[in-house]
């Protein structure tokens, strides 16, 4: 892959020292401050992030671009875990949100970059699900923390196939509601020793996140690509289900590969 060119990044941002190869490939140093909560998404230009009925909905966004898989891997390269919503978790089946499945060509240097942070081998997934309605077969489960309500794991347990496991019982949370603030969400995780929390979404759960003020930092991929929307048509932006009023974000870097732009903004709470 050429190198992503970068056009702009604010002064003190912290720096990971990251191995060469990927320091080059991301145009420059890299780091997070910990802990973080922080998002990843790709948008078309005209704000689509999300087409029903295609299954994942990134890569046809990106028009499955190298660079968007590149900085998607990188991200969860520094990850101590990865939060999804049961929404983008039953649209991408069979995968595992590691940073080889992104990237696979920097597998080797993800794992150098983790073993030099002192992170485990890959972040643990953490899907929330209110209702429990997800695939207990999907591989992702196998080192994953599934958040849900008791109504949730009952039906969870319920659904599981004669002959298989569920993940280990440590690794399902049930919290005491319908539909859980996302403040016990983050403070559960935090209890857990994850601090450093990259969520991809979907628009549903980063618009919880981002409405309670606990989303620190937003990553988007801007995508050279229109969609466009018909009422009712199920396609969603960014942020789905609140208000933000306008909420402003403060530009940190911007980065560029061919027509597709990489946004960096920290929200007013970092
Ligand atoms: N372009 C991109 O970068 C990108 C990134 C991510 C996702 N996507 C796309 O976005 C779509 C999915 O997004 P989405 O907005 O429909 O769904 P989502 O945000 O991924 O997940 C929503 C689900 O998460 C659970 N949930 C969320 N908040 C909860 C809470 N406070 N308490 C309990 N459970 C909670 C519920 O699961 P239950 O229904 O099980 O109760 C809810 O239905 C997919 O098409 C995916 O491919 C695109």
């Amino acid at each position: 892959m050429r190198p992503i060119e970068r056009l702009f990044e604010r002064e003190g941002l912290p720096r990971f020292a990251l191995p060469a190869a990927l320091a080059k490939s991301y145009g420059g140093d890299f780091g997070l401050a910990r802990p973080l909560l922080y998002a990843n998404f790709v948008s078309s230009a005209d704000g689509v992030v999300a087409l029903p009925g295609l299954g994942e909905s990134g890569g046809v966004v990106s028009g499955n671009s190298e660079p968007d898989r590149f900085v998607m891997g990188l991200l969860r390269a520094v990850a101590d875990a990865v939060l999804i919503g049961a929404g983008t978790f039953r649209a991408a089946a069979g995968a595992l949100w590691h940073p080889e499945s992104a990237f696979p060509a920097a597998r080797e240097l993800f794992v150098e970059l983790r073993e030099q942070l002192g992170l485990r081998p890959h972040p643990l997934l953490v899907v929330v699900t209110a209702s429990g309605n997800i695939d207990p077969a999907q591989p992702a489960l196998r080192d994953c923390l599934i958040v849900t309500t008791a109504q949730g794991e009952a039906r969870l347990r319920a659904k599981v196939p004669i002959g298989t496991k569920l993940p280990s019982d440590p690794s399902i949370a049930a919290l005491d509601a319908q539909r859980f603030e996302c403040r016990v969400l983050l403070d559960l995780l935090h209890d857990r020793k994850l601090q450093v929390v990259l969520t991809e979404g979907g628009p549903s759960l980063v618009g919880q996140l981002l409405d309670a003020g606990l989303l620190d930092e937003l990553f988007i991929t801007t995508s050279p690509r229109l969609f466009g929307r018909r009422p009712s048509d199920g396609r969603k932006s960014l942020v789905e289900g609140v208000d933000l009023g306008g909420l402003p974000l403060d530009l940190l870097s911007v980065r560029r590969h061919d027509s597709h732009l990489f946004l960096r903004y920290a929200l007013g709470n970092a």
